[in-house]
Formats: structure tokens, sequence, C-alpha cells
């Protein structure tokens, strides 16, 4: 099946909200380091966009996890795939994820990590799709609310396509 695709947040729009992230990021981390972990694959885009326009020192991490599921939606079992390669023990921890969805990923490595006594920790997303979620989740900042539509680009796939797309697309079929 061809699928069709189409805009739901631009280039331009995603870039613009990315550097005000960035930049709220610099004035509440201020002569601090902020220690960065990406979820993979999904937050990579995302991340590296946001740590290019970060002035304060940035340190990097990711983290790897899969949720089973029928592929659109996870059951809330959680398997950690690759773990991180360093301590966050007394760092300030920065969790960036592509979205927000259930909330049964992030409520689990939310759990994992707090029990590895950062200094601070907090969760970024460049999406939150509030209409879907099961658990709660206390997220810091947020790039843009999106409708209970799949999304695919800058970083979010579908069946692994469509990561590379430089905009917010959705599958119109
Ligand atoms: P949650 O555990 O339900 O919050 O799922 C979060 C994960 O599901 C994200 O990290 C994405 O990998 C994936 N996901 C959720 N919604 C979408 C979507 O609209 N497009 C692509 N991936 C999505
Ligand atoms: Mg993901």
């Amino acid at each position: 099946m061809k699928e069709h695709l189409g805009v739901l947040i631009s280039e331009e729009e995603v870039s613009a909200r990315i550097a005000e992230m960035a930049a709220t990021l610099d004035q509440e981390y201020a002569g601090k380091t902020v220690h960065l972990i990406g979820i993979l694959k999904g937050s990579v885009f995302f991340l590296c966009e946001l740590a290019k326009r970060m002035t304060v020192p940035v340190t990097l991490d990711f983290m790897s996890v899969s949720s089973y599921g029928d592929g659109t939606s996870s059951s809330g079992i959680v398997k950690l795939n690759k773990d991180l390669d360093e301590s966050i023990e007394d760092k300030h921890v920065i969790v960036v994820e592509d979205i927000l969805d259930s909330g049964r990923t992030l409520s689990y490595l939310i759990q994992v990590l707090k029990g590895r006594n950062p200094k601070s920790l907090r969760v970024i997303t460049l999406l939150d799709k509030p209409e879907r979620r099961v658990i709660p989740v206390d997220l810091y900042m947020t790039g843009f609310e999106v409708p209970d539509r799949f999304v695919v680009g800058y970083g979010l796939d579908c069946a692994q396509k469509y990561r590379n797309l430089p905009y917010i697309g959705v599958i119109e079929q």
C-alpha cells in the first residue's frame, strides 16, 4: 500500500521551537553541566538539534528500550536493550524522548533512572499526545502537543521508515 504523507509541523517550526527549548534549558541550568540521555532511536534528531543549540556544558549518553506492543501502541512491558555507558550518580540528567504517548515507556525508565541517584532528573520530549496517556508522566517540557494520529519524521518511524524526514508528518491513507 502506498502511504501519503502530510506535513503536520514544518521543518522551520520544529527548528524554531527546539531553539526556544535550548534557550530555556540554558537559563534553567546556568552554571551546571547537563547530562542528556537520548532514548534510541527516535530521539536522536531532536537530541542533536537541541544539544547543538545549548551553550551550557553538555554530556551525552544513550539507552535503547523496546516495549512489546502491536507496532503502534506499547504494552507496558519494557525491555532494556542497551543500558547507559556511564553512571548518572550526582548528575543533572535530562531524559530526551521523541514522543510521549501512553506514558508506559517513560514511566518505566524514570523509575529505573531515579534508583540510580542522579542529582536531578527531568524529562523532555519533542512531541506529546496527551489524549493517549494511560500512565501519568511528569514532563518538564515538550516541543508540541499533537493530536491522536500516527506521526513520523524527525526521528519517528513507521516500521523503521521515515525517521530522516526533516519535518513532522502524518500518514494519510
Ligand atoms: P508510550 O510508551 O506509549 O508512551 O510510547 C512511546 C513510544 O512509542 C515512543 O518512544 C515512540 O517510539 C512510539 N510512538 C508513539 N506514538 C508514535 C507515533 O505517532 N509515531 C511514531 N512512534 C510513536
Ligand atoms: Mg521511541
